[in-house]
């Protein structure tokens, strides 16, 4: 099968580097900037400057431009492309708007995160009417070779984008204020930048390998009368829950936003 991404640029490259490790996946990226065709090239991706020449043979098709260029670079495409699965992973850009530009386009809308490019992205699929099951598998295989993938509807896009796609930047606040307590009780900082972020990433994975819910881990390591709960309670005074949860309200407020600003 042949997957053919149209922009590579940051997610461009994550995609491409994560689909080239699927057996029996072929990859090519057109790519409009020469320095990161070179830059593509020289990590064995197979690169072109122009859409049309990228997609020839592709069965599936990934738009990867910034939000703005979605239109331009469907246009360019719109006769070649019919047949085609087309999957979208320009944040804010609705369905309806990419099937004003192609009615009869088989649309699946993403929102992978920046870990895509460690392959850790949690990636949301939003299939428009007209994909099949099949279409939202193949979706889905090519998606977990990023990270893993939930389906969501649409309407729940801009929670979403609040929530996973921004997030990535509160946890890195998080591990930074964690090993800043590290340092305030001595810690030399890249040590304590180190314990920080592997609790980050250890405690991550206790809940999606464990999945238990994390108040159940979290009373596991919470000793009477112990040390955790002291620094659990300094926490919640200071407002840390409602914090992170206010966060993502108004993350998603904004996302709506630039999304009816973007695509009506
Ligand atoms: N980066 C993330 O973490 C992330 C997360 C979620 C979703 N996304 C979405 O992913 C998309 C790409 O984001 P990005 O950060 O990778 O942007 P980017 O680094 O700007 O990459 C887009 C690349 O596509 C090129 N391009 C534009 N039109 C083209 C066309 N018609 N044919 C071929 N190449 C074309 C651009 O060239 P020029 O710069 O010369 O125009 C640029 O090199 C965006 O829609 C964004 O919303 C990104």
């Amino acid at each position: 099968m042949k997957v053919a991404i149209i922009g590579g640029g940051t997610m461009g490259e994550a995609l491409a580097k994560a689909f080239s490790t699927i057996e029996g996946v072929e990859v090519a990226v057109a790519e409009v900037s020469l320095e990161r065709r070179v830059r593509l090239q020289e990590q064995g991706i197979e690169t072109y400057a122009s859409g049309k020449e990228a997609i020839r043979g592709a069965d599936v098709v990934i738009i990867a431009v910034k939000p703005r260029d979605v239109k331009a670079a469907l246009d360019d495409l719109k006769e070649l492309v019919k047949d085609k699965l087309i999957i979208s992973v320009a944040a804010g850009v609705k369905i309806r708007y990419l099937e004003s530009i192609i009615p009869e386009g088989r649309f699946i809308r993403t929102m992978p995160n920046i870990a895509a490019a460690v392959r850790a992205a949690i990636t949301t699929i939003t299939p428009s009417g007209k994909v099949s099951e099949e279409d939202v598998k193949l979706a889905q295989s090519l998606f977990n070779s990023l990270g893993s993938t939930i389906l969501v509807e649409e309407a729940l896009i801009d929670a979403v984008t609040g929530l996973s796609g921004s997030g990535p930047a509160y946890i890195f606040l998080a591990i930074e204020a964690l090993a800043e307590g590290g340092v305030k009780m001595g810690i030399p900082f890249d040590k304590a930048l180190q314990l920080a972020s592997w609790v980050a990433f250890g405690a991550a994975k206790m809940v999606i390998d464990s999945k238990q819910d994390p108040s159940t881990l979290r009373r596991k390591v919470t000793t009477p009368a112990g040390t955790t709960i002291e620094g659990l309670l300094k926490l919640e005074e200071a407002g840390v829950r409602a914090a992170f949860i206010k966060a993502v309200e108004a993350a998603s407020k904004r996302a709506y936003e630039i999304s009816n600003e973007l695509s009506g």
